[in-house]
C-alpha cells in the first residue's frame, strides 16, 4: 500500500514534469524523428542542405519557401522521380493519397522510413518552428537538434 502510494507519487511528478517542459520537449522529439528518420543524411544534421556526401543532397530546408501543408506532402509523399523519399505509412493508397494517386507507389519514386501520422505532424511542426526561415543557426538552434545540450562539440561553431 505504502510502496504503492509512492509509485503514484512518482508518477504524477513525471508527469508534471513533461507537462511543464512540454515545449522544448515537443522540440526534442520532432528533432528525434528528423534525425531517426534519416533526413539528416541527405539534408544535413541541422537542416541546412550539408548532408552526408556519401548519399543524395537535399536542399537547404532552413531556405525552403513551402507553407505547411506543402511540406507535409514533401515529406509524406516524397517527390516522384527526385531522390526525396515518401515517408508516410500507407502513401500512394486509398488511405493516403498523395497527389491525388491511390493506385500505389509510381515508378522512380524512393522510398524513405514510414512515419505515423503522428510523427509526420510532430516533424512539420519541429521544422515550420525551427527550421524554415531560420538561416543564421544559434547555438540554440543547434542545441534542439543535440538534445538540447548548449555545450555540444556540434555546436561550439554557433554564436550563443
Ligand atoms: C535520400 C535523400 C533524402 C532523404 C533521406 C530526405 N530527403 Fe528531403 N529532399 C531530398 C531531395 C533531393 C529533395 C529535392 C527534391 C526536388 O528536386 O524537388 C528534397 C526535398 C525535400 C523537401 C522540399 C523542400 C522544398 O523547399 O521544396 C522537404 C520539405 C524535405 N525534403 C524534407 C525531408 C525530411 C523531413 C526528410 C526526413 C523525413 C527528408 N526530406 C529525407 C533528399 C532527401
Amino acid at each position: 500500500m505504502r510502496s504503492t502510494s509512492r509509485l503514484v507519487v512518482a508518477g504524477l511528478v513525471i508527469g508534471v514534469g513533461l507537462a511543464v517542459a512540454s515545449p522544448s520537449f515537443a522540440q526534442a522529439t520532432g528533432a528525434n524523428i528528423w534525425a531517426k528518420g534519416g533526413c539528416a543524411d541527405c539534408h544535413g544534421n541541422l537542416a541546412a542542405g550539408d548532408g552526408d556526401p556519401a548519399y543524395p543532397q537535399g536542399p537547404n530546408l532552413r531556405r525552403t519557401a513551402l507553407q505547411r501543408a506543402d511540406l507535409r506532402e514533401a515529406i509524406a509523399c516524397g517527390r516522384p522521380g527526385t531522390d526525396m523519399p515518401y515517408h508516410a505509412a500507407g502513401a500512394y493508397t486509398a488511405a493516403t493519397p498523395c497527389f491525388g494517386i491511390t493506385a500505389g507507389v509510381p515508378p522512380a519514386t524512393r522510398k524513405g522510413g514510414a512515419l505515423s501520422v503522428q510523427d509526420l505532424d510532430t516533424l512539420v511542426e519541429f521544422l515550420l518552428t525551427s527550421v524554415k526561415g531560420q538561416a543564421r543557426i544559434t547555438r540554440a538552434n543547434c542545441a534542439l537538434f543535440n538534445g538540447g545540450d548548449l555545450e555540444a562539440p556540434a555546436c561550439a561553431e554557433f554564436p550563443r
